[in-house]
Parts: structure tokens; C-alpha cells; sequence
């Protein structure tokens, strides 16, 4: 919901200018390091101090640096949550310093949902829905697809959003099987490395890939070809963000379909902090509008393409 909350408020700064602490996940793709410059600009250009860390995909220490950032009493918190649980303790230790917390681009489960003040990002389950949607109308006829997914961090929001609703959708729709599920990390090393798998073990029954980032379909593309096939033609490939690179890769037709993720959050995150200092309350939710590329839309598109 749009609902506003009360989280911790941020305490008076005195004109100082508003020190912001961001634990950045890692550098796992295009889109990640998209985000980072995207934060990083934005603090740049609304004069905001960031103190900025990055975890490279240790949920460890991700947690120590938000540590860090209450000993370093920072004004606010702004961290991508590597996986959805296990923040509980450090949030309530941010709340007992009195330091408000938002989450960017990932969401937490935690029992206690004012342990953070507000979430930005994008609504992952729907992604995968509007993945599987375009698969269902797109394919014709009854005969029936086999599906391998490439999934991203295990435990990831973005990971267990995108299976969700990916599998919501195509579970109704018997010409569609699931002939294997991979737990992957996001990386392009990865997604090639688990494509490979997949030939090896499934070989030409593989008729759909679906992974859950760019990366992760940009090595698969690598795996097909090595292996002699088209990627795009004899082996179809669905992904989600719409970096340049895959943006590329769509237009020329070794990708199918890109379902867009925006790591453009860094002018919402700036705008938030402010409206914290100003004492105002953030809505709860701040979600992300998204659209969908094909081959021909990937063409327009790739020339105002900011990531
Ligand atoms: O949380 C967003 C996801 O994290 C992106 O889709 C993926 O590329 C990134 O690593």
C-alpha cells in the first residue's frame, strides 16, 4: 500500500548537511552498478554526505557495515538487503540509536514492519507474472515447452519474487513444464556456468530459459552458442532488468523478451532522506512503474538507454 508510517524519525541536524550511510549488496551486474552511480550521483547533486560500503554479496557484512554506520552516527540508513530475512537484530540496534532506516530497491520479512521507516523498488513478483504472461500469449498452439529457470540469489527478494510469480502464472498452463530450477547469484559467470549444466543434463529438450537477470541470460546465450544452438531461435530466453547490453542482445534476436527493472533509484532515495530531515512521513511503498522490451521496441529503446 501507499500508506504513510511512522518509522523513526530522523533527529534534527542543525543544518548540518544530512549524512547518509548506504551498504550497497555488491557488484553482482550491469544493473547493480548501474544503481551504485545512480546513488552516488544523486547524493552528489542534492549535497547529501554519503558514506557508502559495499558488502560484495556477504550478508555478514552488510550487517557489520550498517553497524558501522550507527557507531559513525549517521543522520539515516539506506541498504539493498541481500536476502529478505535475517535483519531483525540490526534493525532493532539502528531503531535503539534512533536512526532511520530505508530500503532500497529489495525488500526485508521481518515480523516487526516499522524496524525500517520506508522501501523503494520495484514489485519483483509482478515482474515474473508479466514474464510468464508474455510467454502465454505469445506461443501458439498446444504443443507443449519445456522451461529451465536460472534463478538469482538465493533468498534474494528479487529471486523469490521473480519465482513466484513466474511459476503463478504458467502453473495454469499445461503446455508449460518445468523441466529444472537452478539456484544462481545474478552473475553473467554464473548464468553461463548453469546453462551449461542444464545442456548437459537436459540438452536439446530445453525449449524456454527463463533467468532472472540480464547477466544471468547473457552467459546462457554463451552456453547455447557454445553448444552449437541459436539462442532466441531453437532456445527462447526471457529476462528481467533491460540493461543496454541485453537491450543489444534482444535487438538482434539472441534474446527474446526483457522485462524492465529500473536501478535508477538514487534522485527517489535523495528525495526521501530530505523529506525525512524536513519531518515529513515517507509513504511505506514507493514502487517502481516498469515496462517490457521485444526485439523490435529493444531497437528504439537502446538509444535513450540511461544503464
Ligand atoms: O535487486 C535487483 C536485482 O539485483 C537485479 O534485477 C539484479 O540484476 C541485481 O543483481
Amino acid at each position: 500500500g501507499t500508506a504513510a508510517r511512522a518509522g523513526t524519525p530522523m533527529k534534527p541536524n542543525d543544518g548540518r548537511p544530512i549524512r547518509l550511510g548506504f551498504a550497497q549488496v555488491g557488484t553482482e551486474s550491469g544493473w547493480r552498478i548501474a544503481n551504485t552511480n545512480s546513488v552516488v550521483s544523486a547524493a552528489r547533486n542534492e549535497g547529501i554526505e554519503l558514506l557508502y560500503e559495499n558488502a560484495e554479496q556477504s550478508q555478514e557484512r552488510q550487517i557489520e557495515m550498517i553497524r558501522s554506520f550507527i557507531r559513525r552516527k549517521v543522520d539515516v540508513i539506506a541498504f539493498s538487503p541481500k536476502t529478505e530475512s535475517g535483519w531483525d537484530e540490526v534493525l532493532g540496534e539502528a531503531r535503539a540509536a534512533g536512526i532511520p532506516v530505508i530500503l532500497s530497491d529489495r525488500e526485508v520479512k521481518a515480523a516487526d514492519d516499522t524496524l525500517w521507516t520506508a522501501y523503494m523498488g520495484s514489485d519483483f513478483r509482478d515482474e515474473g507474472r508479466r514474464a510468464a504472461n508474455w510467454l502465454v500469449q505469445e506461443v501458439s498452439g498446444d504443443r507443449g515447452y519445456n522451461v529451465v529457470e536460472l534463478q538469482g540469489t538465493s533468498g534474494s527478494a528479487p529471486a523469490i519474487g521473480r519465482k513466484r510469480g513466474f511459476d503463478e502464472v504458467l502453473s495454469g498452463d499445461r503446455r508449460f513444464h518445468r523441466l529444472a530450477s537452478y539456484e544462481g547469484d545474478f552473475t553473467k559467470a554464473k548464468g553461463r556456468a548453469l546453462m551449461e549444466q542444464a545442456l548437459r543434463e537436459h540438452g536439446r529438450e530445453i525449449g524456454i530459459v527463463y533467468a532472472h537477470n540480464d547477466d544471468m541470460a547473457l552467459g546462457a546465450i554463451e552456453a547455447i552458442e557454445a553448444y552449437g544452438l541459436r539462442p532466441g531461435k531453437e532456445i527462447w530466453i526471457i529476462s528481467v532488468d533491460a540493461t543496454r547490453a541485453a537491450l543489444k542482445a534482444l535487438s538482434i534476436g539472441k534474446l527474446n523478451l526483457v522485462v524492465e527493472c529500473n536501478p535508477l533509484l538514487g534522485p527517489q532515495l535523495m528525495k526521501a532522506v530530505k523529506d525525512l530531515a524536513a519531518g515529513k512521513e515517507l509513504p511505506m511503498k514507493i514502487v517502481t512503474a516498469e515496462g517490457m522490451f521485444t526485439p523490435q521496441s529493444a531497437k528504439v529503446e537502446l538509444g535513450n538507454r540511461e544503464f
